[in-house]
């Protein structure tokens, strides 16, 4: 009796330290037919407890750096494809679905590019060959991705943002619109017509003008065949009372035309002291943010994918994004312990049901 006791205890603490939280976020999310997901970056994957709490608690993983242009491609004829090879083999490992970001953007690009003087001739040339040089090599291993981020300028409303893709010099279609978005998204189709192909962009999570914008051309590339398969939302919080009915609404309007919606980047960064600490109290107003997010998205059936812009405080952008006033905006503290948002974030995925 007494041995079947210990034999009892003993079981019950390996299964703990086994699975420190149970069930994890993946397997509240597999059960619901629910994608959760974060950023990654190659380097941190030595890291034993990164590596086991990235690969125990998503089923989605993304690229945080590893698949922009100055890492895969830092000379006109070299690809580089070593970062993000680290990463696309782990999540095969661990039965995670990866998301490729980002294939068009203003931003880490390398100087050869940026500073070439190219013609728009020369510049389409040199992107096509980009996009389906990595679409191509990640064919049938990356599912879905970004294919054009940022392209908006929230400065500007109904603007395209000016960039060396759109007018300067642009890409043979300067200031025709979403002309040259067509394009890319045509290019990554012809690589691999069974990934899903979003655009990605910042500050258009609920209704306003920008992401009246994104739904007008959205609309306008489902209405003509242009491969579109998804909007995504990133989600970067700092202002702690989001709308979440007009981010319900606005989630609402994508799907209703028949793409999918995926949350991309959130965190909710919060103010920190010297030591980036953030108040009980903020913890708890995070925690609903989560929740409140969670929950909007899926309600649709057409938002299918969480992703949270790295999941460590450890290691979040937002610290040295915000010179440091700002932080501990991930699910995570920087000793992996699960934080009131990672609960919140639990307890929906917990109750959907998508499939
Ligand atoms: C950020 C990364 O997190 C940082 O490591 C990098 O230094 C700068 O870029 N929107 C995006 C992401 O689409 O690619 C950005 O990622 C954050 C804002």
């Amino acid at each position: 009796m007494l041995a079947g006791y210990w034999k009892y205890v003993v079981l019950s603490i390996a299964l703990a330290a086994a699975s420190p939280i149970s069930p994890s976020l993946r397997a509240s999310a597999d059960r619901g037919g629910i994608l959760v997901g974060t950023a990654v970056r190659p380097e941190q994957l030595s890291e034993p407890a990164y590596a086991a709490t990235l690969a125990h608690e998503f089923n989605l993983l993304e690229p945080e750096d590893a698949m922009k242009w100055e890492v895969l491609h830092p000379a006109p004829e070299t690809f580089d494809f070593t970062q993000a090879d680290r990463i696309v083999p782990f999540a095969a490992q661990h039965n995670m679905k990866v998301r490729g970001h980002t294939l068009v953007w203003h931003q880490q690009n390398p100087k050869w590019l940026t500073e070439g003087r190219y013609t728009p001739d020369q510049l389409a040339q040199i992107l096509e060959k980009h996009v389906k040089t990595v679409v191509g090599h990640y064919r049938g291993k990356v599912f879905a991705w970004d294919v054009v981020n940022e392209a908006f300028d929230e400065r500007v409303v109904g603007k395209f943002r000016r960039t060396i893709w759109y007018d300067q010099p642009g890409i043979r279609r300067a200031r025709k619109g979403s002309s040259y978005i067509e394009d890319c998204f045509r290019w990554a189709h012809e690589a691999d017509p069974a990934a899903l192909l979003f655009y990605n962009d910042a500050e258009a999570e609920a209704m306003n003008p920008k992401s009246d914008e994104i739904y007008a051309m959205v609309r306008d590339f489902r209405r003509r065949g242009v491969p579109i398969d998804g909007v995504g939302l990133q989600m970067h919080i700092s202002n702690l009372h989001p709308d979440i009915p007009s981010i319900s609404e606005n989630i609402d309007r994508f799907t209703a035309l028949g793409v999918q919606v995926h949350i991309t980047e959130m965190d909710v960064a919060l103010p920190v002291d010297a030591d980036g600490n953030a108040e009980a109290e903020d913890l708890q107003l995070q925690a609903e943010i989560y929740r409140n997010i969670a929950a909007a998205c899926l309600s649709h059936p057409g938002c299918t994918a969480i992703q949270t812009w790295g999941f460590t405080d450890k290691y979040s952008w937002i610290g040295s994004h915000s010179k440091r006033t700002q932080g501990a905006a991930l699910l995570f503290d920087r000793n992996y312990r699960p934080k009131p948002a990672y609960d919140a974030l639990r307890s929906v995925l917990e109750r959907s049901r998508h499939r």
